[in-house]
Formats: C-alpha cells, structure tokens, sequence
C-alpha cells in the first residue's frame, strides 16, 4: 500500500477515535461533532445555522419541532428537527437557547439527560421577561443560576454576550469578513474540557473565544454588565475585561 494511501488512513481512524473518545478530542483535531441547539429562535437558529456552515451536524429543538422545518430544509442534510429530549440524546454537545425564564420546566423535562453533557448555554435573564428568574440570577449570579437548574451538566456560558444580528454579521463566512479581525466571544465554565470543547465551537463558529473565568465570572459580562455587547476582537474585549493578554 502506498504511504499516502496509508497516511490517509491513519489520518481517518484517528479522526474517528477522536469523535467516539470525546467531543474535546475531537474538537482539537479539528473533527465535527454532534449537536443539539435547544431553542431554533433567533439564537439559536444563528449559532447553530453557522456551525452546520462549518460542517457540524446540528440537531434544532423546540417544543414545536414542525416549527422548526423552514429554518433545517434552509440549511440542508446536516441540519435536522427534533424534540429536546431527541436533539441531546443524538449530542456530543448541546446549545441552550431559549427564554431564561424555560429553565425551571426544561430541567424537569431534561434535566437529569443533561447530566455529564457539555452545555453551552446563551441565556440572559430580563426583569421585564423572566421575573423571578431575573431576580435569582441577579443574587446568585448566572452561571450559579443555569447550574443549579441544570445540575451535572459541564455548563459553559457563551454566546450571550451580543444581539444575533451581531453575531451572524461577524460570524459570516467563518469570521473571516469581519474588518480588523474575529469578534471575541467570553465564556466561562468550571469544566476545563468542556471549556476546550466551547473554545473549539466558537471557533467553529467564526469567532474567537477569550476565557473570563469560572462560572462565577459569567457575571463580568451577563447582560447589563461592562462586559455585555461588545463587538470587539480578543485582545481587545481581554482589556475591556482586565484580562491577561
Ligand atoms: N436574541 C438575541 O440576540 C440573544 C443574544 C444572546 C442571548 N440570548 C438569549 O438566548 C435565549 C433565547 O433568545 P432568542 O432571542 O433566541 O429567543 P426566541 O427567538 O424567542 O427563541 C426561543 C426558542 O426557544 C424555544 N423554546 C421556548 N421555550 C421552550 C421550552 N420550554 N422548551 C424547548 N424550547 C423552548 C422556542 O420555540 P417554542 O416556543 O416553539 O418551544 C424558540 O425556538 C434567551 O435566554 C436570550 O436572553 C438572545
């Protein structure tokens, strides 16, 4: 057999490996992987539409999943429509989407199958929209807030920290449009792997992620903080932040 018939291989089997060993493998191999976007509105129809872009499978959930079907036949054979309970049962890794003030009736419909899931989650918490939500958030912090109603998942905040229509003017053709650079996206999880797995995704995405913390520093750009709604590149938003460059 020829070395570069060999090599493709090699190349191959590895990339398989990386998928079925873990979705941070595969991310840092460059590898695609599954995932589930809970919320197919306009986050979540954004991010997920620029991660099929990318080449990623993406499963779209709502509780109207016939809703969802002008959004999957736009994006092709590599976009799909499913229940919550479908979309993180087929994930490597999900994307939660939707109104803040869903989680309490999320996490008792699917809560205990996001136990062990990477889980990037986009939710800002409204006073106007999410009531008591808002006010929890607010003294509990955030990702303290999302972690509570989703206990066990690897929760990494991202993604919430602009309008959509920022996010799918920057992200277009794989960031690469954007003049001065990709936009920054802050995260902030405790789970280093499932942090390496949201970095790889945003980069997917066509943007740049820039690491703020733990969950506890998803607060330093929650919605109505300094951090909130730049559009910026990394080092940059990292002096906006008071970050290490
Ligand atoms: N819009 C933005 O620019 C933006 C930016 C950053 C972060 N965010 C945050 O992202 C979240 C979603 O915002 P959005 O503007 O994308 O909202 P949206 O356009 O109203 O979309 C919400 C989606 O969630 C689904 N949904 C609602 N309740 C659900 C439930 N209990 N179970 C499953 N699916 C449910 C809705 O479909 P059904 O009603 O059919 O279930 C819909 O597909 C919010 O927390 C928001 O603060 C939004």
């Amino acid at each position: 057999m020829r070395s570069d018939m060999l090599s493709r291989r090699a190349a191959l089997v590895l990339g398989a490996l990386a998928l079925t060993v873990s979705p941070a493998l595969a991310q840092e191999s460059g590898g695609k992987i599954k995932i589930g976007v809970i919320g197919g509105g306009n986050i979540g129809g954004t991010i997920g539409g620029l991660w099929v872009k990318d080449g990623h499978e993406v499963m779209f959930a709502s509780r109207h999943p016939e809703n969802l079907k002008p959004l999957v036949d736009e994006l092709g054979a590599k976009a799909k429509a499913g229940t919550p309970e479908e979309a993180i049962k087929f994930a490597d890794a999900v994307f939660l989407a939707v109104p803040y003030k869903a989680y309490p009736e999320l996490s008792k419909e699917v809560g205990p199958l996001l136990k062990g899931k990477v889980v990037l989650d986009a939710g800002n918490a409204t006073e106007r929209r999410d009531g008591e939500l808002y006010a929890e958030a607010q003294k509990n912090g955030i990702g303290e807030t999302s972690a509570k109603y989703f206990p066990g998942a690897k929760l990494v905040r991202a993604f919430n920290a602009a309008n959509y229509k920022i996010f799918a003017k920057a992200g277009a053709n794989g960031g690469k449009d954007r003049a001065g650079g990709r936009m920054a996206i802050p995260i902030a999880g405790d789970d280093p792997q499932a942090l390496k797995v949201a970095e790889g995704l945003v980069r997917d995405a066509g943007f740049e992620p820039v690491v703020v913390g733990g969950l506890k520093d998803a607060d330093k750009f929650a919605m109505g903080s300094p951090g909130f709604g730049h559009d910026v590149t990394a080092p940059e938003l990292k002096e906006k932040l008071g970050l290490a460059k």
